[in-house]
């Protein structure tokens, strides 16, 4: 009695959700972009996943499909079914696909790392070789690449603090071919498809620290050099991996988003999901709370600092990897309420709070 009560409550608010507006179409409606990482695996296996991409997104972005370690898995040998699949739904949806990402310090294969210590020369080709193949089989439909994602080392203070001294981050990438394989991919991805969006993404630069100040000032520092010298670099992602344990200052968002703009580059959100305080209340309605409120106050200074992307790093939390990353995940049986739908695609209130976002309320 109570389960099929229970039941018919769910089919109620599931049958209204889908015939409300999602917030791709919100965001349109105010000349703004929504998106979210999508897992092309699951779009054939989880029919209520497939159809919430579908209503609320007006991008997409694969999760990991086009990621080094998937695109070549072995040294010449291109995988590019699981992107594929990704391009393939996107085209049957009429969504956008950004691209990510092009070079990364993880999602390393063993070959990769081998290859690129082996010479100076051996890293440019293989790279070069990584670039030309993915971005001459993602012309046309993909016009945004992150290019180089994370590149930036973690100050002390920060979550993970680089022991190794500088400002770029120890990569396998730097350790190779020094600082300039930043300027070398997106030059090679400027030369390769010259109408491409090129990208810088990162992470840890949005909130309210210390460590997070130094980590914009090594960015900005980064970003200006790049463009002093003729370097092609068209927008910075923020990854937007916000953390309430963390204080947001909306005033210092809106001078760094300003400075970025101001060198010249476009701003977008391209990975945005809440990390709670591991001493989050008990009561889901008020960690809910919580969750939405950062997600309001870090996506309403965005847009009013000019922002006009949004992507969410998934849309619910039933695949999300606030629950299952080490170090992300929350240390007790609770998981991370962070994202705009639950596990049981019901709007959350973060979904809310993204909507009067969008909304300019
Ligand atoms: C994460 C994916 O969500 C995981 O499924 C995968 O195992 C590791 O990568 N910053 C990024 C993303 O730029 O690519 C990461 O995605 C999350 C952090």
């Amino acid at each position: 009695m109570l389960a099929g009560a229970g039941l018919v409550t769910f089919a109620g608010a599931g049958f209204v959700a889908s015939q409300s507006p999602g917030l791709g179409e919100l965001a349109r409606a105010n000349g703004l972009t929504f998106g979210a990482a999508v897992q092309g695996g699951l779009l054939g296996k989880d029919a209520d996943y497939a159809a919430t991409f579908v209503r609320e997104t007006a991008i997409v972005v694969p999760e990991y499909e086009a990621k080094w370690a998937t695109l070549q898995p072995a040294p010449g040998r291109f995988d590019l079914r699981p992107l594929d699949a990704v391009l393939r739904w996107a085209r049957a949806n009429s969504k956008p696909v950004r691209g990510h990402t092009l070079v990364w310090h993880t999602d390393m294969p063993p070959w990769l790392l081998a290859a690129i210590a082996e010479s100076p020369a051996r890293a440019r080709a293989v790279l070069g070789a990584q670039i030309g193949a993915v971005l001459d089989y993602t012309q046309g439909q993909i016009r945004d690449w992150d290019v180089v994602n994370e590149v930036i080392a973690d100050p002390a203070g920060s979550d993970t603090p680089q022991t190794e001294p500088g400002d770029l981050r120890a990569s396998p990438w730097l350790a190779a071919l020094g600082p300039s394989y930043i300027e070398t991919a997106l030059r090679m991805a400027r030369e390769r498809d010259p109408l491409l969006r090129l990208t810088l993404n990162d992470y840890g630069i949005e909130e309210d620290t210390p460590a997070a100040a130094e980590k914009r000032r090594r960015l900005l520092a980064l970003v200006r050099d790049l463009l002093s010298r003729g370097v092609p670099l068209d927008a910075v992602g923020l990854q937007g991996h916000l953390q309430i344990a963390k204080p947001f200052n909306p005033a210092v968002l809106t001078a760094f988003i300003k400075e970025l703009r101001d060198a010249g580059v476009a701003v977008l959100v391209t990975e945005l999901d809440v990390r709670e305080s591991w001493d989050a209340p008990q009561d889901l309605a008020a960690r809910d709370a919580l969750v939405a409120e950062r997600t309001y106050a870090f996506v309403s200074t965005a847009l009013a600092a000019g922002v006009r992307t949004v992507l969410t790093w998934g849309l619910s939390e039933k695949y999300s990897w606030l629950l299952t990353e080490p170090g992300v995940a929350m240390p007790d049986q609770r998981t991370h309420r962070g994202l705009p739908f639950n596990a049981e695609w019901r709007r959350t209130p973060m979904w809310d709070a993204l909507a009067r976002a969008f909304a300019g309320r």
